[in-house]
């Protein structure tokens, strides 16, 4: 019989089309999102998942999954998925790396711009009828270019961020849990500094680095307290990295000077504090959405979970593993 496999949602029919070429496909209509329960009961029978970040995925959802081998990930962020519990369970995870970089990383400048100079309040006080009372020091914003920009995270869209960073003059710094080879650091003009140099130095911090455990938080209030008072802050990573009721505390009492977010602690649910400060821009999560990122996004989940499956071309060698070492187990 051939392997079946569950689409958490509708994606691109398209693309995802491809699946019944190799499996029996179950198909959800849902658009909201699903309880615990409800994604254990869709895992139990079938070998394989395609999902996005808004299932939640660790050892209670798998408990029942014995035929489960692979899920595969539309998202390089996966911290949806319990990937130790899912490797405990021979479960192969994937992700899809490399094609969102270039999209993520132009969206974290949109955003990075849009708080340094503004753009979100500017327009609600024209869309007010404000005009009028234009000033010459209306809406002044800080500049980017001599500024320094800060990335903290320097995978392969905060490199992405650097090279933007450096095309528009500004000195870049970063932070990561390892050194870049000093061809890369040149290659993004990037200066690698310690986190606490990364704080204190940035006039732009933009972050770019997986949320996990030990990233849980890491900008917390000790952490926004040493920026500098007229700092932006851009999250195109994941909410829980910021402690977000920190954050708002630090841009309602003049201690940041602003903030771009795409990713919230309980998501999709923004707090109130954050609807109702000015100095920051907020966005629902859209840094990868260019349609033909998007549609890249699921055609490589896809070809993960073709090949993850033991399908296709690629059988057995699915491109991007989240683990490339759980192939060779
Ligand atoms: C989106 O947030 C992703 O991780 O791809
Ligand atoms: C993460 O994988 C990144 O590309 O930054």
């Amino acid at each position: 019989p051939r392997p079946r496999v569950w689409l958490a949602r509708p994606l691109f029919e398209d693309i995802t089309g491809r699946l019944d070429q190799h499996f029996e496909v179950v198909r959800s209509a849902v658009e909201d999102r699903y309880a615990s329960d409800e994604i254990a009961a869709r895992l139990r029978d079938v070998d394989g998942a395609l999902v996005t970040l808004v299932e939640r995925i660790g050892a209670a959802e798998i408990a029942g999954a014995a035929r489960l081998r692979a899920v595969a990930n539309v998202g390089v962020g996966h911290d949806n998925l319990d990937i130790a519990a899912l490797g405990a369970a021979g479960v192969l995870v994937t992700n899809t790396p490399d094609v969102l970089t270039d999209t993520t990383a132009d969206f974290g400048f949109a955003l990075l711009m849009a708080a340094a100079r503004r753009l979100g309040e500017a327009e609600r006080w024209l869309r007010a009828g404000h005009w009028g009372r234009w000033s010459f020091d209306t809406l002044l914003g800080a500049d980017l270019h001599g500024s320094t920009l800060g990335i903290l995270g320097m995978g392969r869209i905060g490199q992405g961020i650097a090279r933007r960073g450096a095309g528009f003059g500004m000195p870049v710094l970063y932070h990561n849990r390892h050194r870049l080879p000093q061809s890369v650091e040149r290659g993004c003009r990037a200066q690698y500094v310690t986190f606490e140099a990364l704080l204190q130095r940035s006039d732009h911090l933009v972050l770019t680095l997986p949320h996990s455990p030990a990233t849980h938080h890491l900008i917390d209030a000790a952490a926004l307290a040493r920026m500098k008072p007229a700092a932006t802050l851009v999250n195109i990573a994941r909410g829980g990295i910021v402690d977000e009721t920190a954050l708002v505390a630090a841009l309602a009492g003049g201690r940041l000077g602003a903030a771009g977010l795409d990713v919230y602690e309980g998501e999709p649910a923004v707090r109130p504090e954050l609807l109702a400060l000015d100095n920051v821009v907020l966005t629902p999560h859209i840094a990868s959405a260019s349609l033909a990122t998007r549609r890249a996004m699921v055609a490589l989940a896809v070809d993960n979970l073709v090949a993850a499956l033991g399908r296709g071309p690629d059988a057995g060698r699915p491109p991007t593993p989240v683990d490339p070492d759980a192939l060779k187990r």
